[in-house]
């Protein structure tokens, strides 16, 4: 009996022991699946003080990073990307947007540097629009009509942010509620804007928004590229792609007239590589009325949704950018209103056409032409859209 108790106890022991390493083995494992992923993930994401807004708001810089050699620097204020290094063919690595070394530079007036654009990218005619019966007035900020959201758009808010890292990519969240009128536009508008640096060397920027009243919606982002990386140089020597067989034309206030009209056999043909260059000092009036190229393609493929859209390539340092959007719209930009008056690194100025910008987006001053693509958001729907730049080298 004695002895049968004792083999009794000594097997329970030898079973206990078998479970608690066993369970010391899971309890292993599930710390390892536990751990951060931060400490895994292909793309990191760190944070820094960048300064204090005139009204006393903390701006804050986040840096993100991928193995592959991108490097993005975003701040709060406008939500700006105020860097983003890439390699060149050689793997030199050069920031390749335009942008300042402090807040307040970009606080100061300039032409939307890397910013978050909102509440409606490019123009409305005169400032106004009517929804059923209400007719809303915007502020006059570019000649008679409204551009970018007016006085005080998104570029100048200070966004609240949050990130997530992921296992090949990680993500800044930047929130920002709009109160209802602000700018003179209905509804509050609450609205978040999801930066993602993937491993795949894809940077991508989804604005999501919703609404407790009509309102319209066109949010952009307006970064200046300069794939040389030497701001110095004009980007007259960069081979640019649009998927677009009609484009805007404009008036005198660059609104568009309402036509879609054919690029071929203008200037404004981009449906093969060509030189920025080429085509721009032609004896053409819609060249002459944006001071170059300051207009919105009419995207092709418009009914297969998120799809390549654009590109640049600057041969010199094998540089090329894709862009990929759902939008219908794209405002090439050929930064013809740069004078050299906003301060450059290495003590040197923006001069005109020193960048691009290629900003996805519905049609200019859609409010108030019925033919375009609707920009109205209503309550009980989300508003969303998708926009990529992706860095390669060839
Ligand atoms: C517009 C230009 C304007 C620039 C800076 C661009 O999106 O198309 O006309 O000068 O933004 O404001």
């Amino acid at each position: 009996m004695k002895k049968s108790t004792n083999i009794y106890y000594t097997c329970a022991l030898l079973l206990s022991l078998v479970v608690s390493v066993n369970c010391k083995d899971k309890k292993d494992k599930e710390m390892k699946e536990e751990t951060p992923k931060e400490n895994i993930s292909k793309v990191s994401i760190t944070e820094s003080n960048y300064g204090t807004t005139q009204d006393g708001k903390k701006v804050t810089q986040f840096f993100m990073k991928n193995e592959g050699g991108i490097e993005v620097d975003i701040i709060t204020y406008g939500g700006r990307i105020t860097s983003l290094r890439t390699p060149d063919k050689d793997g030199n690595m050069q920031n390749v947007v335009l942008g300042f070394d402090n807040l307040a530079q970009y606080e100061k007036d300039n032409p939307y540097f890397g910013a978050l654009i909102g509440r409606y990218g490019n123009r409305i005619a005169k400032g106004k629009f009517s929804m059923g019966e209400e007719v809303y007035t915007l502020a006059q900020n570019n000649g008679e009509n409204s551009l970018h959201g007016g006085i005080k758009g998104f570029d100048k808010q200070v966004w609240e942010a949050k990130t997530e890292v992921g296992e090949n990519s990680a993500s800044l969240i930047l929130t920002y509620l709009s109160k209802d009128m602000e700018e003179g536009f209905p509804g509050n508008l609450s609205t978040t804007v999801t930066y993602t640096l993937n491993d795949d060397n894809s940077l991508d920027v989804l604005y999501e928004a919703t609404t407790d009243k009509a309102t319209v919606v066109n949010l952009t982002q307006h970064a200046y590229f300069n794939l040389s990386g030497d701001f110095s140089r004009t980007i007259l020597d960069h081979v640019v792609e649009i998927d677009a067989d009609t484009f805007l034309p404009v008036d005198g206030g660059l609104i568009p007239t309402g036509e879609l009209r054919p690029v071929e056999g203008t200037p404004f043909d981009f449906r093969e590589p060509k030189l920025v260059g080429q085509d721009i000092s032609e004896d053409n009036e819609q060249l002459q009325l944006g001071g170059g190229y300051d207009h919105c393609w009419v995207l092709n493929g418009q009914q297969e949704g998120f799809r390549k859209v654009a590109s640049a390539y600057h041969p010199a340092t094998g540089r090329y950018l894709e862009v990929s959007t759902d939008e219908p719209g794209i405002q090439f930009y050929t930064g013809n209103f740069l004078d050299g008056t906003l301060p450059a690194p290495n003590n040197s100025t923006y001069a005109k056409r020193s960048g691009f910008c290629l900003e996805t987006q519905h049609y200019p001053d859609s409010p108030n032409q019925e033919e375009f693509p609707s920009v109205v958001l209503n309550p009980g729907e989300t508003y969303t859209t998708k926009t990529t730049f992706t860095l390669m080298t060839k």
